[in-house]
């Protein structure tokens, strides 16, 4: 990080968060991806540091930073732990529908809660159907009286056995497509709402990722996101657009940890006399990897100060820093599965958790293919409303 592109508050933030990963979450890191448990205990040393609310307005007790802030905190955490970093982010994930289209009463109910740490809360979009489909969703919302009666079921729900709040997306207008769409704030106390199967995950063990069945579950309609029925999808893509980025700062941590490993690593091993890290071939691949993660974490970077600019078009650049981040750290972290030999495959050493955590940020929030989508259709638009 060149520290003169970054403000002193954001240049602390990241000392606070490097602080926090190497003397809470490197050493647990291990613990909690064999156990496959949620490390509450790291989430208090969250909470304690003043971090769990980075993202979130000082009016509601957070830190007021914006996407870039979120993305230095997740970037740190990540290069200790993937799935650690991702339990933080995905709060984000989550509440980014509250701050872009819920009312101010709304805001005030819950962001505060979210912002001290002491709910946690998760986004359900997706269905075993509707996954890059995000539209196709069935999952219904029916108006009655005072509530809404949820009945359906949402899959991947980051997050979401831990979770106080979950921002729930359903149709509340059949036959209207995207338009019919609704989100809805759902306490897990709400009767009918209800925790299913667990994921049994490659990576990122130590966050839940599980099945939420939602069988007449009675919503109050005050948990209406906005107030108004039909505006869900348009929240829920535009939350995926500023939740992006600390994707891709996920996988730039992930990348930048595991080269850090492979560079000590290599620089221990002896072979044929002489250290592995003295090698030509090897030095060559970290400069390749090293290359590869700066243009990745720059672009990153430019992606947030874009969102955070209050930029009107962010889905491209949003989708454009997944994209290059979350395929950097697949193949950084291979690579350095590969540097660590037959020792990087085995569980001895932490190199092979680097590796099966960076897959999955190449799926969820939108898969890779997803994203080239977003992208080239926002080309062909800008294309379009140039030549006109
Ligand atoms: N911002 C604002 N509005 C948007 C928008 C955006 N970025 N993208 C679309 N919209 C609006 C459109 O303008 C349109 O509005 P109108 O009806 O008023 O014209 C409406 O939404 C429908 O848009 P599209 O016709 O473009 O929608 P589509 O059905 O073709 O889908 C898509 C677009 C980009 C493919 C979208 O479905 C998508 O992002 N899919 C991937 C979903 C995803 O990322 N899922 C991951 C969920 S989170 C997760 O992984 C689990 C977890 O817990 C971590």
């Amino acid at each position: 990080m060149i520290e003169e592109l970054y403000t002193p508050k954001q240049i602390e933030l990241r000392g606070r968060s490097r602080e926090l990963a190497e003397t809470t979450m490197r050493p647990l890191a291990a613990k909690y991806d064999v156990a496959q448990e949620y490390p509450w205990e790291v989430q208090k040393a969250v909470k304690e540091a003043g971090l769990s609310g980075v993202w979130i307005p000082e009016e509601y007790g957070g830190l007021g930073g914006g996407v870039l802030d979120l993305c230095i905190v997740v970037e740190e955490f990540s290069r200790a732990c993937g799935g650690m970093g991702v339990a933080f982010a995905v709060n984000a994930l989550g509440s980014f529908p509250i701050i872009v289209g819920g009312t101010d009463e709304q805001q005030e109910r819950f962001l505060p809660g979210i912002a001290a740490g002491e709910k946690l809360v998760a986004f359900g979009l997706s269905e075993g159907k509707a996954g890059s489909d995000a539209g196709s969703m069935i999952t219904r919302a029916e108006r009655d009286g005072d509530v809404y009666v949820l009945n359906g079921e949402k899959k991947w729900n980051t997050n979401g056995a831990v979770a106080s709040l979950n921002t729930i997306f359903a149709v509340t207008e059949p036959g209207r497509g995207a338009r019919g769409i609704s989100g809805f704030v759902v306490e897990k106390e709400t009767p009918g709402y209800r925790v299913g199967k667990h994921e049994d995950k490659m990576g990122i063990r130590c966050v839940p990722v599980v099945e939420i069945h939602l069988e007449g579950c009675r919503v109050p309609a005050d948990n209406l996101l906005g107030g108004k029925e039909g505006r869900g999808f348009k929240h829920a893509m535009i939350t995926l657009d500023r939740a992006r980025p600390g994707v891709a700062a996920q996988a730039v941590g992930l990348a930048q940890g595991a080269l850090d490993l492979a560079m000590e690593y290599t620089h221990e091993r002896q072979q044929f006399g002489q250290s592995v890290s003295s090698f030509q071939g090897v030095q060559w691949m970290f400069a390749d990897m090293a290359t590869q993660i700066e243009a990745a974490r720059q672009l990153v970077h430019t992606a947030a100060r874009t969102i955070d600019s209050g930029h009107k078009n962010i889905s491209k650049v949003s989708a454009m820093c997944k994209l290059f981040a979350t395929d950097v750290a697949m193949k950084v972290t291979t690579d350095c599965v590969q540097l660590f030999g037959g020792y990087g495959y085995c569980k001895d050493y932490p190199i092979e958790k680097y590796m099966r955590d960076a897959k999955i940020t190449q799926i969820y929030e939108g898969t890779n293919q997803i994203q080239r989508l977003v992208i080239a259709r926002n080309l062909l638009r800008e294309a379009a409303s140039e030549s006109s």
